[in-house]
């Protein structure tokens, strides 16, 4: 067996797990992570018959029975994951009638997956659905996103052309905009539910006044999409108060569909 914490899934979920606590979106025990593994690449780090614990999901995915995770613990700190992967992430595999997670490495304090792991079982068989690519669901407390869910209209369609018009990629990065969640109670199903049906149509959700979601094929990705829509919503904030003298048109951005041979959502462009 190769040494798992050679592995490059687990090395890059080290790295990104600091690099979002460094740029702030992860206080305390803020954010969480999970990552769909390749069942071959795993069996050369680890032993796929020797089931730990099993955990209760606390809900259904049989789409994903027999699907490996690496998933953030419940209740850990991103700034401590390097120091402790074993304790701060696990991998799990879903069962066979898609209600328990089997524990395959990790939380080795006992620990269990994250409390928001309806919220990313479920989006990724919504992101699946639609990308058979997609492997990785991020949710973090980005700054400047959460407080534009207080001055800005929670509108989707109005909350998406407001970051398109703040810097000129953002409509390239996200061309399907961002879709929007009213406050709601998190870690339970219904937020899980709820966070699924919208990830079915963008791969950017926003939790009002709580965070965002983002998805993607790998952790680079789903991490640029956050950076992207956070550093836009940055701009907002910073020119929000102040007088307006010019802005991204929405002929400007058709423009950009035309040279990045993107589709911008349908309907969201005059
Ligand atoms: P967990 O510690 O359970 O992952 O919760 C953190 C969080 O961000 C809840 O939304
Ligand atoms: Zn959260």
């Amino acid at each position: 067996m190769k040494d798992i914490l050679q592995a490059p899934f687990l090395v890059e979920m080290i790295r990104t797990t600091d690099n979002m606590y460094n740029h702030g979106w992860d206080e305390r025990n803020g954010g969480n992570i999970s990552v769909l593994l390749d069942e071959k690449e795993l069996a050369e780090y680890l032993d796929l018959d020797r089931v730990i614990r099993v955990i209760p999901s606390g809900f259904s995915a049989p789409e994903l029975a027999g699907r490996y995770f690496l998933v953030t613990g419940t209740g850990k700190y991103f700034k401590n994951v390097k120091y402790a992967p074993d304790v701060n992430l696990g991998i799990l595999r879903i069962s066979k009638d898609g209600e328990n997670a089997e524990l395959l490495w990790g939380f080795s304090d006992g620990g269990k997956f994250t409390s928001e792991f309806p919220a990313h079982m479920m989006s990724h068989v919504s992101r699946l659905a639609v990308d058979p690519e997609n492997k990785v669901i991020m949710h973090c407390h980005p700054t400047n996103i959460l407080a534009m869910t207080f001055v800005h209209d929670l509108d989707e369609k109005a909350f998406t052309k407001t970051l398109w018009q703040m810097c000129t990629e953002c409509v390239i990065v996200f061309p399907e905009g961002v879709n929007v969640l009213p406050w709601m109670v998190c870690g339970n199903n219904e937020i899980g539910i709820a966070t699924a049906e919208k990830m079915k149509t963008a791969r950017l959700v926003v939790w009002a006044q709580h965070g965002l979601y983002g998805a993607g094929k790998d952790l680079d990705e789903a991490f640029g999409l956050i950076e992207t829509a956070e550093k836009a919503a940055e701009l907002y904030l910073k020119i929000a108060h102040l007088p307006w003298k010019q802005t991204i048109t929405d002929e400007q951005l058709h423009l950009l569909e035309k040279q990045f041979n993107i589709k911008a959502r349908e309907g969201y462009l005059d």
